[in-house]
């Protein structure tokens, strides 16, 4: 049995999702059919958003009544912002935004009464889903903010939500491109098939908890620099080499250190990430934008030397690390910004997992010591108190 075991599930298909298709063979991902560059070239993130939820772009009337709608759930709730101010000031901003959902979630499902009422109806879940949407970056910017030492900054009802994003962040009016650029990046980001943290959610799903707890269950996932903490541990390579010179004597080190290099690399794509060049053209025009070409010539270098060196790609976390650096984001904010992308994509996978549920609980092959028996027991010893056991029986 030990033969047929996919560790780590490789190349399990688990499931059948309407979602997005990620082709690895023409490296290509599409979301509800489109593909994903042009989405990124031509879409605000609450279309894409729209998409992934309801399976077909808004025309305008209808992108103009989500847009209202998710302007009315950006506020921070009291018991949300207190939730985050109890937190040590050192606490991780993953840590932060899941302990926020968390309270949301608390909140969103009091007196529900039993846990099958938590569920919700598909209505409630779609609600809760854009409500979700909506309040995670005044969550994520709060955090930064409060980190830095500076006040809340209100949402501005004349912006959408990409420059108000970077409004909330920085309290300042942000510039078209910089906002085109991170609007790409939550695009990329929103959704990818049955990655580690979506499928978590799926997995929390399936038992019939509800949203707010397969949520916290990915952002969970997420975390992980394997997955989406990727981000942020490209930056502190880039930190640790500091310029383009140094790659290459940074990079025999590493390699002889056997380290892996985050942003390289990926369980799927084995020919490069569809999603890179999409972002790295972002990266370029914040290159641009901040004239700061030696982050784009640190991380073409590392780029060349690491792929001739190894053959292996980079993934989307490598560009859209220095692209966060550019805009202003501390670094150990850039996994947030991700589960503010990523909530997009997971609710879809929540709401499609919930419409035709079927529990998720593989098996596993045995590997532990073989049968053995308590000395001394019989079935009339059965309820002997722990305490009076004798020792080598408790042992
Ligand atoms: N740096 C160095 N070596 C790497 C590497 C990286 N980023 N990614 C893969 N490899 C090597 C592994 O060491 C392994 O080598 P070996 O066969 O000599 O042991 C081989 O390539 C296969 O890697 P493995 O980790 O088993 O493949 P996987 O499909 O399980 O891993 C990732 C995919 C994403 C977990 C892996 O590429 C990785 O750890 N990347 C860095 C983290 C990252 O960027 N994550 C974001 C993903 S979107």
């Amino acid at each position: 049995m030990t033969e047929d075991i996919k560790k780590g599930l490789a190349g399990v298909v688990a499931d059948v999702t309407a979602i997005s298709k990620v082709n690895p063979e023409t490296n290509s991902l599409m979301y509800r059919g489109y593909p994903v560059q042009e989405l990124a070239a031509t879409q605000p993130f609450e279309a894409v958003a729209y998409l992934l939820w309801n399976g077909e772009l808004p025309d305008a009337g209808q992108l103009a009544a989500f847009r209202a709608a998710e302007r009315e759930h950006r506020a921070l709730t009291p018991a949300v912002k207190a939730a985050i101010d109890a937190l040590p000031l050192d606490s991780h901003p993953m840590d932060e935004v899941r302990t926020a959902v968390s309270v949301i979630g608390a909140f969103e499902t009091a007196g529900t009464g039993n846990v099958l009422d938590a569920v919700g109806t598909p209505e409630q879940n779609l609600q809760r889903s854009l409500a979700l949407f909506a309040v995670l970056p005044a969550i994520v910017a709060y955090g930064q903010r409060r980190r830095r030492g500076q006040e809340i900054v209100q949402s501005r009802d004349d912006l959408d939500y990409a420059a108000n994003f970077l409004w909330l962040t920085f309290g300042e009016e942000p510039d078209a491109v910089v906002v085109d650029a991170f609007n790409r990046s939550m695009i990329l980001y929103a959704e990818h098939s049955f990655n580690a943290s979506t499928f978590t959610a799926r997995v929390i799903t399936s038992t019939l908890s509800d949203m707010y707890s397969a949520v916290v269950g990915a952002i969970g996932a997420l975390k992980g620099p394997l997955h989406g903490g990727a981000n942020e541990a490209v930056m502190h390579i880039f930190d640790e080499i500091g310029s383009a010179s140094e790659v290459s004597a940074w990079l025999d080190k590493a390699l002889a250190e056997k380290r892996k290099i985050m942003g390289f690399g990926h369980r799927v794509y084995k020919r490069g990430d569809s999603r890179v060049p999409t972002m790295k053209a972002a990266l370029d025009t914040l290159v641009e934008h901040y004239d700061r070409p030696d982050v784009a010539e640190l991380y073409e270098k590392l780029e060349s030397e690491f792929v001739s060196r190894k053959g292996i790609y980079p993934n989307l976390d490598y560009p859209s690390g220095p692209a966060y650096n550019l805009i202003g984001f501390d670094t150990l904010t850039f996994t947030p910004l991700f589960i503010a992308a990523r909530v997009t994509g997971w609710t879809a996978h929540i709401l499609e997992q919930q419409s035709r549920n079927a529990l998720i609980r593989p098996l596993s092959a045995y590997d532990g010591v073989d049968e053995r028996h308590i000395s001394g027991y019989t079935p009339d010893t059965a309820a002997i108190d722990v305490q009076e056991r004798p020792e080598e029986a408790a042992g």
